[in-house]
């Protein structure tokens, strides 16, 4: 195939798509440098990051979150907030900010250094303290979630588990943090996209998810991947989910159980260790961003993608396709094309999926909701094999074993 044949409107000209602002950033200091601040920072004002914080460091020090350098200031993040810019006009949808608490707050002023720590203590990241500012939380809640309902988990932790104070400033990594479990499939935006040139991969089309895979995905993502004449890049988020997901350890052996139903050599898996926020049509378009900054040039939105649920009268947050219209809406500041995808269906009478815009008056149509899946799990009753695969099952059947009735 020749170089022209594969340009379209992408950008994609044979290379992968340049990430979002132009620059891949990494922020990790050269071994030298790492190690000379390593060895200062028994003598600065030091953090222990809780999971969300400890997840946005990972995706900045890589430059998933490119163009970010650091946690936001109040200029970038009052922009993030109300417009969802940076000051410099960069699209971004969600704030990337680092909360303490007043009494932290107050030992710091401008030009602090404060070392990032995980939960043994190891330092992973100096941060140059740039700014120290009291923020609107609920204010910020209406805005990037639409919403003040607790019903919301990302609602619920800005109200009530987020410190008063934001801490802004450039963030410089002294390593990763560390992760004993799938080292085969954790990846860098750097680390990925090598792979992708290696193996020739110019055409990605990435999936996000939070939950198993079943027929439905599968069928969704072959359809998209075949749409578009992409391979498929599987990337679920593992950092932190919504509360009572499947648990990533049950979930990643799902996907790789998953993967043998694919085409050989047509899908990849690879782990993000973001902290969703479950922020809807704005989430769904940082996810297209940080996919963009791996490399891929397509990502799948499809129903209700990032959706939080119901709110406390029972009304969803968010429309099933407003994601898809947000990112449709800002697809020319975006490298990475949306693919929107309607809600997949079986359907009994053709024993097959399709996408609700294809399902006749005369189709008989089924689903399994996941309340639905968890209770069959529970009660050790049967999942039907047109839902999902036998090996599937049976992973999910052995972390969650029926409770005796
Ligand atoms: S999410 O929080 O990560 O969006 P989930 O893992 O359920 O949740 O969904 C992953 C992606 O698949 C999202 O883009 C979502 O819209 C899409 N999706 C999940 N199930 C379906 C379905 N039955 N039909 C269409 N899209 C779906």
């Amino acid at each position: 195939m020749s170089m022209t044949a594969l340009a379209d409107d992408t950008g994609v000209t044979g290379r992968l798509v340049a990430p979002h602002g132009g620059v891949l950033k990494d922020l990790y200091l050269p071994p030298e440098e790492a190690d000379a601040l390593g060895s200062r920072c028994g003598n600065l004002p030091s953090l222990e990051l809780d999971t969300r914080q400890l997840c946005d460091l990972e995706l900045l020090l890589s430059g998933a979150f490119s163009p970010l350098e650091g946690f936001l200031g109040r200029n970038d993040y009052n922009g993030v907030v109300e417009a969802m810019r940076l000051s410099d006009g960069t699209l971004w949808p969600m704030p990337i900010t680092l909360d303490v608490s007043e009494a932290f707050s107050a030992g710091l002023s401008y030009g602090s250094e404060v070392v990032l720590r995980d939960g043994r203590g190891t330092p992973l990241a100096v941060l140059e303290v740039h700014d120290i500012y009291w923020p609107d939380r609920l204010h910020e809640a209406k805005q990037v979630f639409g919403s003040s309902d607790r019903a919301h988990p990302g609602v619920a932790e800005l109200l009530d588990r987020t410190g008063p104070v934001y801490l802004g400033g450039r963030v410089r990594g002294i390593q990763p943090p560390a992760h004993e479990d799938f080292p085969e499939l954790r990846d860098t935006p750097l680390s990925l996209r090598a792979w992708f040139e290696a193996n020739g991969w110019d055409r990605i089309v990435a999936f996000q998810t939070r939950n198993p895979m079943h027929r439905a995905h599968r069928e969704l993502t072959l359809r998209a991947a075949e749409q578009v004449g992409a391979r498929l890049l599987i990337q679920p988020s593992v950092g932190r989910t919504k509360p009572d997901d499947v648990d990533y350890r049950t979930r990643v052996q799902c996907y790789r159980a998953l993967l043998s139903h694919y085409p050989e050599g047509h899908a990849r898996l690879s782990l993000l260790p973001l902290a969703m926020r479950m922020g809807g049509p704005r989430e769904a378009l940082w996810h297209a961003i940080i996919r963009q900054n791996y490399g891929a040039s397509h990502f799948i939105v499809g129903r209700d993608h990032a959706g939080p649920g119901k709110d406390a009268s029972g009304k969803p947050f968010y429309g099933p396709y407003e994601a898809q219209q947000l990112l449709e809406k800002h697809q020319a500041e975006l490298g990475i094309r949306v693919v929107p995808f309607p809600a997949m269906v079986y359907v009994v009478n053709r024993d097959t999926y399709v996408p609700s815009t294809e399902v006749a008056v005369t189709d008989e149509v089924r689903d399994i909701s996941g309340t639905e899946l968890r209770r069959h799990l529970r009660e050790g009753t049967e999942i039907p094999d047109w839902f999902s695969f036998p090996d599937v099952v049976q992973i999910l059947r052995e972390r969650h074993p029926a409770k005796a009735p």
